[in-house]
């Protein structure tokens, strides 16, 4: 049978029919541990009663009016979520891809405001940032890229955790007015931005007025065992955007700002038909009253920290593995080559599971992982990397 739809996708044979906690079900009553939540969505798990309760009680009562009125929740929203990161304004988004084209006009007025008339925004090789235009010219992966040419002007690459790279950058273009980057690369393998190296960019971004931006699209919302991955590291970016779990899968990104950053938009600059919208407001209030009144930061940091270590218990001195890493409950496995078919292994075992960067497994489980299922998912991991790695190494 064709398909109307665009094959956009590559597809995994499998098609889910409902699903509660960290377990999905297939239309055959199948079930299947799921440690990849919608790549980075679901963190309170699939269904959560507050959620669906928030969604069900909003779509009785005002699903959408439209930004040219006042929205209560997105207010309230905005309130919650400044008080949780210490920015001071938020811009609502329906996705992370329009979350960063967000932060990219912000960065873009910003320069205009300072004189500088072809503002241009460092980005980092191998970096995600989504498909729209501006954002697939941001993200450091030509496979992206191709066949989209002309590209957006205005970004300048360079690579992570490399502060020189940096510093020559300053030296030699006065058009730089920002730099944008991932906490951790997720897209491109589980690939964490140094400490050091992001303290020692926030003093950068100060010395020459550059806008400090994350990429907070995957990390954030509790990901990594703080609301956002920059808390408890010393710094404070200018700019952070998400999406993913911020609606826990109801769609909706944000782009927050502090500082100078925090008002440079004004009324005409930019806008969203269903950007921030009652229900979309009203799930993602739930979600955030969720993650602390059960105190998911800190478990996720826990539990990640468990997962990690069970995994290097059994895998560590593996020769095919190369390295365990990652923060709170975003895990990566890299192997020394591309293990792009551990994911239909991992299906056929009941376990939902990613490859990221050809030879990266990617566990992103929702964050109400309780013990006994990190142990169940660890077991499962480790066995599909041991029956795998085993054989191809005696052959
Ligand atoms: C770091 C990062 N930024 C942006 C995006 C794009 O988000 P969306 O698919 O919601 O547009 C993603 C999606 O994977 C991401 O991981």
């Amino acid at each position: 049978m064709t398909s109307p739809l665009m094959p956009t996708y590559a597809r995994l044979p499998i098609t889910f029919a409902s699903g509660e906690g960290i377990y999905l079900q297939d239309e055959q009553g199948r079930r299947y541990l799921d440690a990849i939540a919608g790549i980075g969505v679901n963190n309170l798990g699939h269904c959560h009663p507050a959620v669906t309760k928030a969604v069900v009680d909003q779509a009785q009562t005002l699903v959408h009016t439209s930004n040219i009125y006042g929205i209560g929740l997105q207010q309230t929203l905005a309130e919650k979520l400044c008080a949780l990161s210490c920015m001071e304004s938020v811009f609502f988004s329906n996705s992370g891809a329009e979350a960063n084209e967000a932060a990219i006009k912000l960065a873009r007025l910003y320069g205009h405001q300072r004189g500088v008339e072809r503002p241009t925004i460092i980005v980092m090789e191998n970096a995600f940032h989504g498909r729209t235009l501006a954002t697939l010219t941001a993200t450091g992966n030509r496979k992206i890229q191709a066949g989209f040419e002309p590209l957006v002007s205005g970004f300048t690459r360079a690579p992570l955790n490399d502060i020189d790279a940096l510093r020559a950058i300053a030296a030699n273009n006065r058009d730089v007015v920002a730099v944008l980057v991932e906490p951790i690369q997720g897209e491109g393998g589980v690939r964490p931005a140094e400490e050091e190296y992001l303290q020692a960019l926030r003093q950068l971004c100060d010395e020459h007025q550059w806008l400090m931006m994350l990429d907070e699209v995957q990390t954030g919302n509790g990901r990594c065992g703080h609301y956002f991955a920059y808390q408890g590291l010393g710094f404070t970016p200018d700019v952070v955007t998400t999406a993913k779990g911020l609606g826990n899968g109801v769609p909706i990104g944000a782009c927050l700002a502090r500082g100078p950053a925090a008002d440079v938009f004004k009324a005409g600059h930019h806008g969203s038909t269903y950007g921030g919208n009652p229900l979309a407001c009203a799930a993602a209030i739930a979600v955030l009253d969720t993650l602390q009144n059960e105190g998911l930061f800190d478990h996720a940091q826990a539990m990640g920290e468990l997962l990690r270590d069970l995994l290097a218990q059994r895998l560590g001195s593996l020769p095919g593995v190369r390295d365990i890493r990652g923060r709170g409950l975003m895990v990566g496995v890299e192997l020394d080559q591309d293990c792009g078919e551990l994911v239909a292994r991992a299906l056929e075992a009941g376990l939902l599971i990613n490859v990221t960067a050809g030879k990266t497994i990617r566990l992103l489980p929702p964050l109400i992982i309780d013990e006994a299922q990190v142990r169940e998912l660890a077991d499962g991991i480790a066995s599909l990397v041991e029956t795998w790695l085993l054989p191809a190494q005696s052959a």
